[in-house]
């Protein structure tokens, strides 16, 4: 099922937002015309992603210790975390930005971390 998230032009380009939308927590990025889903949370210590910067266009640098991860694979580029992040797939149609959410997409987050203030987090 896609889901829409936003209008295009919402977020400039290598800004990345943390959206919280049927169930699914992710972070999106724009990256030129292009948009990207991962996880939120870094694989080292739950660092928040979107409070990182982007880096070489593709990779998210976590804000905690610096980890990197590559936004188009969820491949883990640089220490100290070493696994990968999740990726969520992201359509762009008709100047509007859409999330395919499955159930696995629904449940991957299960964290009820101190950086996710939404209800929906809360309830989970
Ligand atoms: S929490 Fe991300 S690098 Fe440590």
């Amino acid at each position: 099922m896609l889901v829409k998230v936003l209008n295009e032009g919402e977020l400039k380009n290598s800004e990345m937002k943390d959206i919280i939308v049927k169930g699914a927590k992710f972070t999106l990025y724009r990256v030129k015309d292009e948009y990207y889903g991962t996880d939120r949370l870094c694989t080292h210590k739950d660092g928040p992603l979107a409070e990182g910067y982007l880096e070489n266009d593709y990779e998210v640098v976590c804000p905690w210790h610096g980890a990197k991860f590559d936004i188009r694979t969820g491949k883990c580029t640089g220490l100290p975390a070493n696994n990968d992040i999740g990726t969520y797939k992201i359509v762009k149609k008709d100047n509007e930005i859409f999330v395919e959410i499955t159930e696995i997409t629904k449940h991957a987050c299960k964290k009820n971390c101190e950086h996710c203030k939404c209800e929906d987090n809360k309830k989970s």
